[in-house]
């Protein structure tokens, strides 16, 4: 497929264009049947005609598909009730999660993969095109089997693709309560066991009220014992170890990050550990906003991700992540774009995805609009003319091949 008539392409790849972003106005890019990107140039000058189509983008912008680094799409039931009493007041605690596992434990495989795809195709229809999805609601063996299974279940051709994190240590369930580390030792043991080769990457929420430092670190060895890439739900709440903990085991992501101070920044930046900021689980909780501006200018890698999940953050939206992201939390739109893009892909240790160039990906954003400020100038609205993943036209705003509705 070609895609031609690009009035602003975002590359990510700073040698093919410029500024960070790699930027290029006036520009083409063919995609081949394996769904790689073939060639970028100039528009109106691609090599040969392509056989899988044309896509005219009339001038807009195109930017690399969101990666979106941070879910906890495999839920059933929501928790509109909880969301009301804490805009009369009431605190975001972590024992929220319970419910939610109660209805989970409940749901069929079927009804959670439909409830899940449904959530995966508002996603994608708002530009995202790799998804993390996390387990976690489940809380035992066999339930966070099930929640993986889904997850490995949900991809297809007009879906995201999807990159399971196995998230046991959520919180302790009910029926562990008072005896945390009996469940770590389930966890740790038998659970990953069966989990591990369902997932990509191992994740623990470190916070008061869920696991201890001792807890978190013992979780991530395990994870990392089976081969899975360690990330660490961190400083959500309060300060606290979960940020230290991530620089000291060279974890992939530390996520959240609401509440860190300048030791901990040092320390991720230094060890390389990729930021993941939710200031959508922040404006929904009426929290602060995690510290972009010092984490980037001590150099860490920023992600932007949505957290999707019926407690904290129930929107699946990137392009209102970054409109949040510049609005509530001082990022340029530039920063905000890279960091939902190739920094999505580094805190997943991808490189596939986030960038367009050749041998990479081809997933792509057509947005309805000239330049992708509008991310943040328009929030609320959905800018996506066209999705497109592994080449295939996964959405189109006005109908045709893949469309969701005909004009
Ligand atoms: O990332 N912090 C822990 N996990 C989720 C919330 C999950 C829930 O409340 O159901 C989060 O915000
Ligand atoms: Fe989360």
């Amino acid at each position: 497929v070609l895609i031609d008539n690009i009035g602003l392409l975002v590359t990510n790849d700073p040698d093919a264009g410029s500024g960070d972003l790699g930027e290029r106005v006036g520009a083409a890019v063919a995609i081949d049947e394996a769904g790689t990107v073939a060639w970028i140039g100039a528009a109106g000058s691609a090599p040969e005609a392509t056989s899988g189509g044309r896509i005219d983008a009339g001038g807009r912008c195109v930017i690399p598909g969101f990666v979106d680094a941070h879910t906890h799409l495999v839920f059933a039931g929501d928790r509109a009730g909880e969301f009301t009493a804490r805009l009369q007041g009431r605190p975001y605690e972590a024992g929220g999660i319970r419910s939610t596992v109660d209805a989970t434990r409940k749901a069929s495989g079927a009804d959670l993969l439909a409830r899940t795809r449904h959530l995966a195709r508002e996603a994608l229809r708002a530009g995202t095109t790799t998804l993390e999805v996390k387990s976690g609601y489940g809380l035992t063996v066999a339930d966070e089997r099930k929640q993986l299974r889904v997850a490995n279940a949900v991809e297809a051709p007009s879906l995201p693709r999807v990159v399971p994190t196995f998230l046991g240590a959520h919180v302790v369930p009910w029926e562990y309560e008072g005896r945390a580390d009996d469940y770590v030792a389930l966890v740790t043991g038998e659970m990953l066991d069966a989990c591990a080769p369902l997932a990509a990457g191992c994740d623990v929420f470190c916070e008061r009220g869920a696991f201890n430092a001792d807890q978190a670190r013992a979780v991530l060895a395990a994870g990392r014992q089976r081969g899975l890439d360690v990330r660490i739900h961190a400083n959500q709440l309060e300060t606290g170890p979960g940020a230290a903990i991530a620089a000291e085991l060279e974890a992939a992501s530390a996520d959240h990050l609401t509440h860190v101070t300048d030791a901990d920044i040092d320390g991720l930046a230094t060890a390389g550990v990729v930021a993941t900021l939710l200031p959508a689980a922040e404006l929904c909780t009426r929290s602060p906003h995690a510290p972009a501006g010092r984490l980037l200018d001590a150099g860490a890698t920023v992600a932007l991700a949505t957290d999707c999940n019926p407690g904290t953050s129930y929107t699946t939206s990137m392009p209102f992540v970054i409109a949040l992201a510049c609005l509530g939390m001082d990022m340029t739109p530039a920063d905000a774009l890279a960091a939902a893009t190739v920094g999505g892909a580094r805190a997943l240790r991808r490189d596939d995805v986030g960038r367009l160039k050749p041998g990479l990906r081809g997933d792509l954003v057509v947005l309805d609009a000239p330049h992708y400020v509008h991310l943040a100038y328009r929030p609320g609205v959905l800018l996506t003319h066209a999705v497109v993943k592994d080449g295939h036209l996964a959405f189109t705003a006005g109908g045709g091949p893949g469309g969701e509705k005909s004009a």
